[in-house]
């Protein structure tokens, strides 16, 4: 299958234990040349490569019987951007982990070039408590924040000593190389194009918001350009104004980014490579999320057809490389980055065999005409009105999206129609006939225990549910893709989407015929996603959805209501129509003002 590989190239790949891929695209590009002038192209590539390097050797690692990574070898280069994709529990976050010296493989280890600066996206938002925000962000920088305070220290003795003086010296030098005058500035306009607006940049972690936390972490990843960046899944929480600067942010970056992501939009817009995670291998491939993924459903077809002979097969992938190359470089790629994407090979890309889960509300009744009235309710935090003046009733059939431009709206909305916080002003009732599932924006609170994921399910099981017997939660668990000796798993090492898979059987065993989801694509993979998207779309009851994903919000809803602190806009129409609406942008305008 696929392009055949000269010989002496494979040589010099073992001998210089240089990345496949890259040997690889310069066979597509020059063969003859590789194979004429052997020693010269290798030292050249060879000395490429070592620079600015991390590299991880014979990485193995097991849970129990679960075989994670078998002897996985890699190497990231400068000035790539590695999107880490793969199904979820694949072992993304835990590769990071590694990475980082957090985890500890069985076996194998990580090189990384000396001097190298490596900077994590913390995911613990709890972790910063007592720093105020703008030093949250300094901490980023290790060295910098160590040096700013061995040199406070110093000054601050009330008997300096010539030593002291010397030593002084020294730090101040080492702090100006490091652009520790500028340091507190770029962290305050980094924290400002993040939208933490300045007047925060003093407060204590703990007393801002959750959503700006995640900003702040991310802030302090980016802070002094670190020479390793890894982000895992950093979109989680951000609006799509900021995901969209830090697109163009990573898009530009010289430095070598990994990226776990399962927003394909952000990943075609920002990797030049691909990290595959899966059946305990990672393998790189260059070229973008989209190019993955379509030459991964190509060869599928091609390795079935049976009858296409070896040249033709070959011929198709050829073409198909050329178009895609032909289009990638049009896009909105940064020109460094878009080099990789005129070098793309399709060689190895494997046939995906990722799995879709089930996802299939079905309510046990229908429900009747009173849903949900909703009258004058109100609420502000911290001086702030999210929203005000909320009165609607829903109607049967109505599929709501709703949206706002605080990030905090929808969420508390959603929380006081399900009795987590309360309403300043107003109220709301639930007509008889609804059975409601939530999923909410957090589910941290309900993974603590180290139940096993059967006992786990088993708490929710409904009272007109009389027969909730093993096999009947094993068929729960089974359509979220949890089978044989997953489910005496701890639920409380599960990953960020097998929590919410486990969150939405949970929703599933209640039967409801209404659904209320904050943020639903969260953690999930693209197969999840896709599932849960369509599983609404043909969902007979209520929906009510707030998410960052345009496709779900476009498909799923006939109806949008926007929370503003003036009031909301009701509209019944598609979200792509409510976007474009020139009556609706200028209302927008008005009730933000
Ligand atoms: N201490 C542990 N004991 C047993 N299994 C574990 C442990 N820690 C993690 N796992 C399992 O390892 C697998 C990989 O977890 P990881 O968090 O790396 O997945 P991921 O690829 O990041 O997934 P997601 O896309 O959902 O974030 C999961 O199935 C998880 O349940
Ligand atoms: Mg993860």
């Amino acid at each position: 299958m696929g392009v055949a590989m000269p010989k002496l190239t494979k040589y010099a790949e073992k001998s210089a234990g240089l990345q496949k891929h890259n040997l690889r695209i310069c066979d597509n590009l020059k063969p003859q040349i590789a194979d004429r002038f052997p020693l010269r192209f290798l030292t050249f590539a060879a000395r490429k490569q070592r620079k600015y390097m991390i590299s991880a050797r014979n990485i193995t690692l097991a849970y129990g019987k679960r075989v994670l990574f078998d002897e996985v070898n890699i190497n990231f280069t400068k000035g790539n951007c590695y999107g880490v994709i793969g199904a979820n529990g694949a072992g993304k976050s835990t590769f990071l982990k590694i990475l980082s010296g957090d985890i500890e493989p069985n076996k194998g280890n990580i090189e990384i070039s000396p001097g190298e600066r490596m900077a994590v996206l913390k995911q613990n938002q709890f972790e910063f408590d007592d720093c105020s925000v703008l030093n949250t962000v300094l901490m980023g920088h290790k060295r910098l924040w160590e040096v700013m305070h061995e040199r406070d220290k110093i000054y601050a003795k009330a008997d300096f000593t010539e030593e002291d003086g010397m030593k002084a010296g020294e730090l101040e030098a080492e702090f100006g190389e490091m652009g520790g005058y500028e340091a507190e500035s770029n962290a305050g306009s980094l924290l400002s194009s993040l939208g933490v607006k300045e007047e925060l940049h003093q407060s204590l972690m703990r007393d801002i918001p959750s959503n700006f936390k995640v900003r702040v972490l991310l802030a302090q990843a980016l802070f002094g350009n670190p020479d390793i960046l890894l982000l895992d899944e950093p979109t989680n929480g951000l609006d799509i104004e900021t995901i969209g600067w830090l697109e163009n942010f990573l898009a530009d970056y010289e430095n070598i980014v990994l990226v776990v992501s399962h927003d394909r939009h952000f990943l075609d817009t920002i990797c030049t490579h691909v990290a595959d995670v899966d059946r305990s291998k990672i393998k790189v491939f260059t070229g973008n999320y989209t190019f993955w993924y379509e030459s991964s459903q190509l060869m599928s077809r091609q390795i079935n057809d049976k009858n296409k002979k070896t040249e033709e097969k070959r011929q198709a992938l050829l073409d198909f490389i050329a178009r895609f190359s032909a289009n990638a470089s049009k896009s909105k790629q940064a020109t460094s980055r878009k080099k990789a994407l005129e070098k793309l090979t399709i060689e190895e890309i494997e046939p995906s065999n990722r799995k879709y889960p089930g996802i299939i509300f079905q309510p046990l009744r229908e429900v009747g005409n009173q849903i949900l009235n909703v009258e004058k309710l109100s609420k502000s935090v911290d001086g702030r009105k999210l929203f005000d003046k909320v009165s609607f009733s829903i109607n049967k059939g109505e599929k709501i999206a709703f949206l706002s431009r605080d990030p905090l709206a929808v969420t508390s909305f959603f929380e006081i129609i399900n009795d987590k916080q309360k309403a300043d002003t107003g109220k709301f009732e639930w007509g008889t006939t609804i059975t409601k599932a939530y999923l909410p924006l957090e589910n941290e609170e309900f993974f603590t225990s180290g139940m096993t994921l059967m006992e786990w399910l088993r708490q929710y099981v409904p009272a007109h549910v009389t027969d909730a017997d093993e096999p009947f939660l094993r068929g729960f668990l089974g359509k979220m893709l949890f089978s044989g000796d997953d489910i005496q798993k701890k639920t409380n090492v599960l990953s960020g989407g097998e929590k919410v898979r486990c969150m939405v059987s949970r929703m599933m065993l209640q039967n409801p015929n209404l659904v209320i989801l904050d943020q639903p694509t969260n953690h999930l993979d693209l197969e999840s996603i896709q599932s849960f998207n369509e599983g609404c779309q043909v969902f007979p009851g209520i929906v009510l959805i707030t998410s960052h994903d345009h496709t779900f919000m476009q498909t799923v809803a006939n109806r949008i209501i926007e929370l503003t602190p003036k009031g909301i806009i009701d509209r019944l129409m598609t979200f792509d129509e409510y976007m474009e609406d020139s009556r609706v942008k200028e209302l927008r305008e008005e009730m933000y003002s």
